[in-house]
């Protein structure tokens, strides 16, 4: 098992960044309030894995959630593939990211929205060692 630090102010609004962690990718994903407002606003129930936003979210030391910043594995729940995101210019139907491979589209929260893929992307286990670092594990 290994672990990793990551810098999350570095990330640019509306940007992600891209981590190897024991040779598994992970998106941490910095959200505009329009994409917050978006990942908000779905019905729950019509989705094919239902989880509210919050629910894919950790909280902050001071216990908040920190609403910005997104962090999911970054294998599609496909067939393991790596979605596209806003590095690449293309966030699929849904705004979040897309997997070219077979066409799943993921949502702002990474919630499956479109295509072949069974479940959202997974949350990992992380935690917040500062407000501006979490760890990744
Ligand atoms: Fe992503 Fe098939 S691996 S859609």
């Amino acid at each position: 098992a290994s672990a990793l630090d990551v810098d999350i102010s570095k990330i640019p609004l509306g940007g992600e960044i891209r981590v190897l962690i024991g040779g598994k990718p992970f998106f941490v994903r910095h959200r505009t309030p329009a994409e917050i407002s978006a990942a908000e606003a779905v019905n729950v129930s019509t989705l094919r894995d239902p989880q509210t936003d919050d629910e894919r979210l950790h909280a902050k030391p001071d216990g908040t959630l920190n609403r910005a910043i997104l962090v999911t594995s970054g294998s599609c729940t496909h067939l393991g593939c790596v979605p596209v995101g806003p590095a690449q210019g293309n966030t699929g139907d849904f705004g979040g990211w897309y997997c070219p491979c077979h066409g799943s589209h993921y949502d702002t929260s990474g919630r499956i929205r479109k295509g072949p893929a069974p479940r959202n992307l997974p949350v990992p286990d992380y935690k917040y060692v500062s407000d501006t670092v979490i760890n990744i594990s």
